[in-house]
């Protein structure tokens, strides 16, 4: 069984401006983030045996979806999971119907998903134990492709690797 999830995946120059953020936490306040595991988790899957996971990557390719922006613009602080998070509340509308597609194929494979609403975010930091007000610019997220991601837990703690990437393409309107 592996740990895996759906995403999106900065390229550079948005893990930098992310990183621009982040030094501006104070290490007394929050964990920062390894910089190579910074990404907005679409749907978060659990575990997955190699038979869902073979599923999950053809139904995966069957998808067919513009490209999405986001605008992260908030620095939140949410208490249950402990973490500090740039959220969007600004996005295209196609990011929520793949965030939805990815659900349901994980469903119709057998895959028990928390009923959590989607909210995207971006974890900059954990362990973090109060809100933090700083001025940012806000990060334009334009993606034009989607990830299955496992997450593996090693010694020097967990690393996000990347398994699959698909590219979106227009569906041309009819
Ligand atoms: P995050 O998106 O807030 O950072 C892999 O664990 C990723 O999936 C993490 O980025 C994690 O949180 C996200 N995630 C979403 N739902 C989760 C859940 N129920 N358990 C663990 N991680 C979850």
């Amino acid at each position: 069984m592996k740990r895996q999830f759906f995403a999106l995946w900065p390229d550079a120059d948005l893990r930098q401006q992310c990183l621009q953020i982040m030094q501006n936490i104070p290490i007394s306040l929050a964990r920062p983030v390894t910089p190579a595991n910074l990404h907005v988790t679409l749907q978060f899957l659990g575990q997955v045996n190699p038979d869902q996971e073979q599923a999950l990557l053809a139904a995966a390719e069957t998808l067919c979806i513009s490209p999405m922006s986001l605008l992260f613009d908030q620095l939140n602080y949410w208490r249950k999971p402990g973490i500090l998070c740039l959220s969007s509340h600004n996005y295209d509308n196609q990011v929520s119907i793949l965030a939805a597609q990815l659900a349901a194929i994980a469903q119709d494979n057998g895959i028990q998903l928390d009923q959590q609403p989607f909210r995207p975010h971006i974890t900059l930091a954990r362990k973090a134990h109060a809100a933090l007000a700083i001025e940012f610019s806000p990060i334009s997220w334009i993606d034009h492709g989607f990830c299955l991601v496992e997450s593996c837990s090693g010694n020097d703690g967990v690393v996000y690797k990347v398994i699959q990437r698909w590219e979106l393409t227009t569906v041309p309107n009819s």
